[in-house]
């Protein structure tokens, strides 16, 4: 696999460079970060950086009599260090001609709106005092003017009536760490295609895995908060549910609601949907899951899905699904799963085939029953 040499350009906080290090670190990335760079001496994001031993390097514009020159000065760092590809974590400057021409499409932002609605500053109080329902954020290539640079991906946030300007900052700021790490990796894959001022994904991306820390699930529009409140997070107990117990739509039936008898075994719980095509990075489902990190596991969902999946080849995904599946709960030690009863890739008494239901145990249930776990069955 080819590894992309990659600055980040921070001027703050750095959080978003903290996701972009952290997750190079606990996955085979085809990003390593080399050198931060950054135009402020005072930016928390250094000791960030210290943190991690990657060497951080101060530019301060007012030692530059221009930007050409502050620009120069910053590509000689780069070209020693043989940076192939930026990435911009809210660094405070327009990127001028000097580096866009030494790197050509090879400047990544991340941007907390969803473009081309809310560029520049506070986007997010933009976004809030405009009254939106849904905002979010989005990862573009860099271009000459500010936020104007194709998309290469976005990631949807709902503005609940009762969300304050703060809670919805730190909504969009969670699904950037999520976002960012997963674009870079792609894009440093060459995974994205740049027509016009499109980008298309051009392969079904093996970076689909879904990684583990913790678990517990999410629905894309609640809030990790609510979440926990909901299943009263704490306990230790170690259950595994269908995914589509959760409500989380099944890719078959797409009618799976969640199921109250479920919700109530799970409260004071700690869950872990599991779901085959979930595993597989598969599912496509109408609202995305997801699952956070910190006291809850992260997975990631394969924007491209099931649209570039044959019958074929999504047979194979399915069993590298259950494959991640039974490492997932054998890491997580889970104690108990509860599977739907007519689930088509769970059960294991009925199962949809050609929307018909019939008698048989689907493709996880029945491998979850050879590896004695101890399956309990619920109607949904
Ligand atoms: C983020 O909201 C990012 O989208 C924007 O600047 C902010 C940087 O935050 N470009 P951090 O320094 O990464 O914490």
């Amino acid at each position: 696999m080819i590894i992309r040499k990659t600055a980040v350009f921070v001027s703050g906080r750095g959080s978003n460079f903290e996701a972009l290090a952290d997750y190079a670190q606990k996955n085979d990335v085809s990003y390593q970060i080399k050198l931060v760079i950054t135009d402020n001496p005072e930016a928390p994001a250094l000791a960030k950086a210290e943190k991690r031993n990657l060497p951080a390097v101060i530019f301060s514009p007012t030692n530059y009599s221009g930007k050409k020159e502050y620009e120069e000065a910053i590509f000689e760092k780069l070209q020693e260090e043989k940076i192939e590809v930026i990435a911009l974590a809210g660094f405070m400057r327009i990127v001028g001609k000097t580096l866009l021409t030494a790197f050509p499409n090879r400047i990544l932002n991340i941007h907390p709106s969803l473009l081309p609605s809310f560029k520049g500053l506070n986007a997010q109080k933009q976004a809030y005092d405009y009254g939106v329902k849904y905002t979010g954020c989005s990862v573009h290539l860099v271009d000459a003017s500010m936020d104007t640079g194709p998309v290469l991906e976005q990631e949807v946030v709902a503005v609940s009536d009762s969300c304050s300007l703060e809670e919805l900052k730190d909504s969009i700021l969670v699904r950037e760490h999520m976002l960012y790490p997963f674009v870079l990796d792609k894009f440093c894959r060459d995974e994205y295609r740049l027509e016009d001022r499109k980008i298309n994904r051009i392969k079904l991306s093996e970076k689909a895995k879904p990684y583990y820390e913790n678990f517990c699930a999410l629905h894309y529009s609640d809030n990790y908060e609510e979440f926990l409140k909901k299943f009263k997070i704490s306990k230790r107990e170690k259950v595994a549910v269908s995914a589509c117990g959760l409500g989380i739509p099944c890719r078959y039936d797409g009618l799976s609601k969640s199921c109250p008898e479920v919700l109530e075994q799970v409260q004071g719980k700690r869950v872990l949907p599991i779901c085959p095509e979930v595993m597989a990075g598969l599912f496509i489902p109408r609202k995305k899951m997801e699952f956070i990190k910190g006291d809850g596991c992260r997975v990631w969902f394969h924007p491209d899905g099931l649209r570039n999946c044959d019958g074929k080849n999504m047979n194979k995904a399915m069993i590298r699904g259950v494959q991640k599946l039974l490492a997932a709960l054998n890491m997580a030690k889970v104690e108990k799963i509860l599977l739907k009863s007519k689930s088509p890739s769970c059960s294991l008494s009925k199962v949809y085939k050609n929307g018909v239901l019939v008698s048989g145990k689907g493709v996880a249930g029945c491998k979850l029953e050879q590896e004695g776990f101890k399956l309990e069955e619920f109607k949904g």
